[in-house]
């Protein structure tokens, strides 16, 4: 198995009174990073939490923690996430009008930096900045809810992606999130994905625990 492949166990679907004991039980099932969803009910239809959270979370764990912003006016509060703990910040292309500024926001404050594209958006659109990103993380729903199905076109994302990196010989790592479970991590990884996001399927299931492990057993034969 590649080492570099890895899940990301996505809090959204967590028990919001008990995060803590849900970040440790997966820390020790085996997550690989742990996914915090900040939605503003602008950029997307749900709400969710903020820096303070992910404050918590940081004191939680030791796992890197992957802050996925779905919010207008990213720049207001990216240093504030880092300041609270985050490894991994990504904000959406959709809604980022100066997204070469805001990358380097992240990363000159000392976090990896990533762009997130919905859908609808087609790789193309991020050809002139995959070269200054550590990671592109490619939405298989639409973003907004937990426990969506995972939108087949994904896959010619995912190809796509690792197929640039490998002609122009850049270093991005791909993540995926969303519908991912236990029945499609295989194809996903396969296919080229470094980290994948997954939600409902662990957080949803009567053993949270034993689904991450299979996936983990999983993609350990990859
Ligand atoms: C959706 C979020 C996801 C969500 C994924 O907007 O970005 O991170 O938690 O959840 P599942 O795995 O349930 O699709
Ligand atoms: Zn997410």
């Amino acid at each position: 198995m590649s080492k570099s492949k890895r899940i990301f166990p996505s809090l959204l679907s967590s028990d919001f009174l008990k995060i803590g004991e849900e970040v440790a039980m997966v820390e020790k099932a085996g997550a690989d990073g742990i996914h915090c969803d900040i939605m503003d009910g602008s950029f997307v239809p749900n709400i969710t939490f903020g820096p303070l959270v992910v404050r918590k979370v940081r004191e939680a764990t030791k796992l890197p923690i992957d802050v996925h912003l779905m919010i207008n006016n990213p720049e207001k509060y990216i240093v504030e996430f880092i300041k609270s703990g985050a490894d991994y910040i990504s904000i959406h292309f959709e809604n980022n009008i100066h997204l070469n500024r805001n990358v380097n926001l992240i990363k000159e404050n000392g976090a990896k930096a990533g762009v997130a594209i919905n859908p609808a958006t087609p790789v193309n659109f991020l050809q002139d900045i995959l070269e200054n990103i550590d990671f592109v993380l490619i939405m298989s729903v639409n973003p907004g809810f937990g426990g969506q199905k995972f939108i087949e076109n994904s896959y010619g994302k995912i190809e796509q992606l690792d197929r640039i990196r490998n002609e122009k010989n850049y270093s991005y790592e791909i993540e995926i999130d969303g519908g991912i479970n236990s029945q499609n991590i295989k194809k996903i990884i396969e296919n080229g994905v470094d980290f994948a996001v997954a939600g409902a399927s662990i957080f949803g299931s009567v053993n949270p625990a034993e689904v991450l492990k299979q996936m983990k057993g999983i993609i350990s034969k990859l």
